[in-house]
């Protein structure tokens, strides 16, 4: 199962805010957006307006007096034309399936929903694609696959989260290993920038040395820069043969050395995917799974390769050659391969049904990955006994993702404990997930004062009134580093 919507566990507290910039809404501002964008796309009714204002995990939880859907890359300059006449600021959506909180209006932001933006442009020759915001991810894998190509991104959310999130994110998923993160993927983009201007730069020019990559900057800046409507997308090619192997090892530290034997040794290799015993079992018992072993393991790999011709016997002698691995089970067919990726996809969702998460997306050093994974089950236990912790992940990115239930979404003490224990072996306090809002304290454990200082230059520069997600990624004022200019 895949991330479909948005829950509103009725326990999930209104999130505090620190850096109120969001005023009452000017009531002209309504009517004006009307005439703009027609009634039909100017949602208030409350029972509607409710289904956009918490995040997929239940964890964070705003309000907005409003949905608004514009339907082109015009129709939101418009937009953010009157958000800047009358002081109004927006949260961004696309599908919302972000787990840092990065599309809830929590300072009371009108809701700007990105979905009508469904437009397809698909350039086969040059193996490219030029998606609308809202294209969700599946639908471009779709029609990348009907040109005989394929999209290099991909993960769990793919039917929900769509193009222009994935953008703003700059999202990672299963396959960041063989072709890369979305940046990787990118082009150009169309996008209205907080100040008003429309920048679009849609060409898909293989080399193109004319200036700033503002696609690459406003990728990962999660909508605080600017809107993106559209993307031009280069696609890869496509490995009709597949073939999908599930690996038991009886410790991490085995199933984390197999990786990076299959790195060197697995050119088809297309994802390594890491989870260990207690996700397992949640997932079984969630989705009625079957154990996929007779016995239990400390910790498993889902492991694909892909390529032109069927690479089962490549990925057989890779794994022959493994040294530690306790059992095997390879997907004899594309059902068995589903089957065997439900074991791994199937964690956000088991997860989540135990209550709002603390989603601790990290990234460190490969060579660090063994210490980080040893040493976080103490952290989280030290301060919080009774909390369950839940650790997987891309295992080749360096990539895991600590997910923590039975705390209470307000206590931030594991989640600081997390983040510092990852940057002090030179992680990063986001892999793939983003800033967003559930992050934005702790930027400073990643960045430094002069690289966020850089960061609310820009910010000031592309979105003067701070209109655009002003409750996402950049540190509050009084709180975070770089806000003070040193010269
Ligand atoms: C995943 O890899 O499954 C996603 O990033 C979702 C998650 O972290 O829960
Ligand atoms: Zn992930």
């Amino acid at each position: 199962m895949v991330p479909q919507g948005v829950r509103h566990p009725a326990t999930v507290p209104v999130r505090s805010c620190h850096d109120r910039v969001v005023g009452p809404i000017d009531p002209a501002f309504l009517d004006e957006a009307v005439d703009l964008l027609g009634a039909s796309h100017v949602v208030v009714d409350p029972d509607v307006v409710a289904g956009y204002v918490a995040d997929w995990t239940g964890r964070f939880r705003g309000s907005t007096p409003a949905v608004l859907r514009p339907g082109s890359t015009e129709e939101v300059a418009a937009l953010v034309g009157l958000c800047r006449r009358h002081g109004v600021a927006l949260a961004l959506q696309g599908g919302r399936t972000g787990l840092s909180g990065g599309t809830v209006p929590l300072q009371g932001e009108v809701v700007c929903s990105l979905v009508r933006l469904s437009t397809l442009e698909p350039d086969g020759p040059a193996g490219q694609i030029t998606a609308g915001a809202g294209v969700p991810i599946a639908r471009l894998q779709e029609a990348a696959s009907a040109l005989g190509w394929a999209y290099g991104v991909d993960l769990a959310s793919r039917d929900s989260a769509t193009v222009g999130g994935s953008v703003a994110t700059n999202a990672g998923g299963i396959r960041v290993l063989r072709y890369g993160d979305t940046r990787a993927q990118l082009l150009g983009v169309s996008a209205v920038l907080g100040n008003g201007r429309v920048v679009t730069h849609l060409g898909g020019l293989l080399k193109d040395n004319t200036g700033y990559d503002l696609a690459g900057l406003l990728c990962g800046s999660e909508g605080t820069l600017g809107v993106v409507t559209a993307a031009r997308l280069s696609l890869v090619r496509a490995s009709p043969e597949r073939v999908v192997a599930l690996l038991a090892f009886d410790t991490v530290g085995a199933a984390l050395g197999a990786t990076g034997e299959l790195r060197a040794s697995l050119g088809a290799l297309s994802a390594v995917e890491l989870f260990l015993r207690p996700g397992l079992s949640l997932v079984c018992e969630h989705q009625g799974l079957p154990d996929p072993f007779d016995a239990p393991h400390a910790a498993y790999l889902l492991v694909e390769a892909s390529d032109d011709r069927d690479p089962t016997d490549e990925l057989s002698e890779a794994v022959d050659a493994l040294g530690a691995v306790a059992e095997v089970a390879v997907a004899q067919d594309r059902a068995r391969a589903a089957e065997l990726w439900r074991y791994r996809e199937g964690h956000t969702e088991a997860i989540n049904r135990l209550g709002p998460p603390h989603k601790l997306d990290v990234s460190v050093p490969i060579s660090a990955l063994g210490e980080f994974v040893e040493r976080v089950t103490p952290v989280v236990a030290s301060l919080r006994p009774a909390a369950a912790l839940w650790l997987f992940g891309h295992a080749a990115d360096g990539n895991v993702h600590v997910n923590v239930t039975g705390i209470d979404p307000d206590d931030d003490q594991v989640d600081e404990a997390v983040f510092a224990l990852a940057a002090s072996l030179g992680g990063a306090v986001s892999a793939e997930h983003g800033i967003g809002t559930a992050k934005r304290r702790w930027l400073h454990l990643s960045r430094s004062d002069d690289e966020i200082a850089a960061f609310r230059a820009i910010k000031s520069a592309l979105d003067p009134d701070k209109i655009l997600n002003p409750s996402v990624l950049l540190p509050p004022a009084e709180e975070g580093s770089g806000a003070t200019d040193p010269s």
